[in-house]
């Protein structure tokens, strides 16, 4: 790994904090999670802290949870990231905008206008972030009985993916004249009708908007399973991945990176970031005196409802007390399902351990220490192949994300492993990515 490696940081903002108490630790602000003011102060604080991204995760539909759970929970009130992004936009001028939208739940044509918008509005600082939805619930406000089967919601998100990139690659980067003495607004020469006919889609096109000026926005993807792997490799420029051991992950970096280099794509034009709770202290007991006391607000009926929607399997009627019993297969996240059985036989938790645990920072990676350590820890994942930066996750709003960007920052420049300015004026400038060519205009 070349020494002089930089990390790249996304911030985990919606819901603003992955933890289920973060809205009850003293200090933070409850309504964050809805209140663009707030907001707006954390995505300025995060561009004060050069961060790469601020990153919205979507479900179309309330987490699929019971009311003695749900009614705890800070996510059931947040905006429709491609509502709230463009406002962020106008509050900033570095900060990347990674907005989530579902290929299950969502029709290109609306897909590829949305985001090419919020890429011209933001001065080419857009990113998709292509999920499948991992919400059943989500498929009962779109007409639907069952949740699309996992394998089917790939197979459309592929198809989905090549119908949104045609759509943005509508227009050539010159066909606007805007020529007012001849009256041609655009050369038609420079305009492609995709005319996509396929398995799930019928898309005449063109788009009405202008080639984004990122080319493409940046195209994020966010799972880990055999298919989610297979399609990160084939079309994703980042990759959310949630990751709690430095092995694993050295061996999911390697093998998408290495089905990229199968595929003909240059491994370096994929940036994996794990994602990273981070809380810091001015000493380690200090660090974790606070992560105790906000693990000792989450309350049991959210890390059993949080388990049970990790690992598609209601939990509750389980023997809390004893250990984690075989878990079926089902059509939920396949990544998460394994990782948490995983983890449960090899520390031997109990079921109201492993709930708690997840009801906290959903059994992620952890760093807790001081900027020291925790600088020390994420310089580790780096230089030994587990990771190119982390989406951060940040405890509780605005302490935590304050204390990182004032002593966790400054500590990473102060050892070279991050930016101390942003590189480029887009998002792609900044992580290092090219700007994908016209594939119905290709360069001369
Ligand atoms: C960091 C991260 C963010 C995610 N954000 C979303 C999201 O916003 N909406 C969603 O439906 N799923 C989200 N997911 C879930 C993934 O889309 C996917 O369903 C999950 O990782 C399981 O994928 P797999 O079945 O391919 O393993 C996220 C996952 C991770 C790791």
């Amino acid at each position: 790994m070349p020494q002089d490696r930089k990390l790249r940081l996304g911030a985990f903002m919606r819901p603003v904090s992955i933890h289920s108490a973060w809205w009850r630790y003293p200090g933070a602000w409850p309504d964050a999670n809805f209140s663009l003011p707030h907001l707006v102060h954390l995505a300025e604080t995060l561009e004060r802290g050069l961060f790469d991204a601020f990153f919205m995760a979507d479900h179309q539909a309330l987490l699929n949870m019971p009311m003695s759970a749900l009614q705890r929970s800070a996510t059931v009130s947040s905006f429709e990231p491609l509502t709230l992004l463009p406002a962020l936009a106008m509050v900033t001028r570095h900060l990347g905008l990674i907005a989530t939208a579902s290929t299950t739940y969502n029709e290109p044509y609306h897909v590829a206008r949305r985001f090419a918008s919020l890429d011209h509005l933001s001065g080419g600082r857009a990113g998709w972030n292509l999920v499948t939805s991992a919400n059943p619930h989500e498929a009962l406000n779109f007409g639907r009985e069952e949740h699309l089967e996992h394998h089917q919601r790939y197979r459309r998100a592929r198809e989905f993916f090549d119908v949104v990139t045609g759509l943005w690659d509508s227009w050539a980067d010159d066909a606007f004249l805007r020529d007012q003495v001849s009256g041609r607004f655009f050369d038609p020469d420079r305009l492609h009708t995709l005319d996509h006919r396929g398995e799930w889609f019928k898309v005449k096109g063109p788009l009405n908007v202008a080639r984004p000026i990122q080319g493409w926005p940046v195209i994020v993807q966010a799972g880990s399973s055999e298919d989610g792997r297979q399609i990160a490799a084939e079309t994703a420029e980042a990759v959310f991945t949630a990751q709690s051991e430095i092995g694993q992950a050295r061996a999911f970096y390697a093998d998408v990176k290495g089905r990229m280099q199968v595929l003909g794509r240059d491994p370096d034009h994929l940036k994996i970031l794990p994602g990273a709770f981070v809380v810091t202290g001015a000493t380690a007991a200090e660090a974790r005196a606070k992560k105790a006391k906000l693990d000792s607000l989450v309350h049991p009926d959210s890390g059993l409802a949080s388990l049970s929607v990790l690992l598609g399997t209601e939990v509750s009627g389980f023997d809390l007390d004893g250990p984690l019993p075989e878990i079926p297969e089902s059509n939920a996240s396949k990544s998460a399902r394994l990782r948490l059985i995983r983890r449960a036989r090899e520390e031997s938790l109990t079921v109201r351990q492993l709930a708690q645990i997840v009801g906290g920072s959903y059994g992620t990676l952890e760093f807790v220490g001081t900027p020291a350590e925790i600088a020390g820890g994420m310089e580790e994942w780096l230089m030994t192949g587990a990771c190119d930066g982390f989406n951060v996750m940040f405890p509780w709003l605005p302490g935590g994300l304050e204390e990182f960007v004032d002593q966790v920052v400054p500590e990473l420049q102060r050892r070279g492993l991050f930016r101390t300015k942003y590189e480029g004026t887009t998002l792609r400038e900044n992580l290092g990515l090219p700007r994908p060519e016209n594939r119905f205009f290709p360069k001369a």
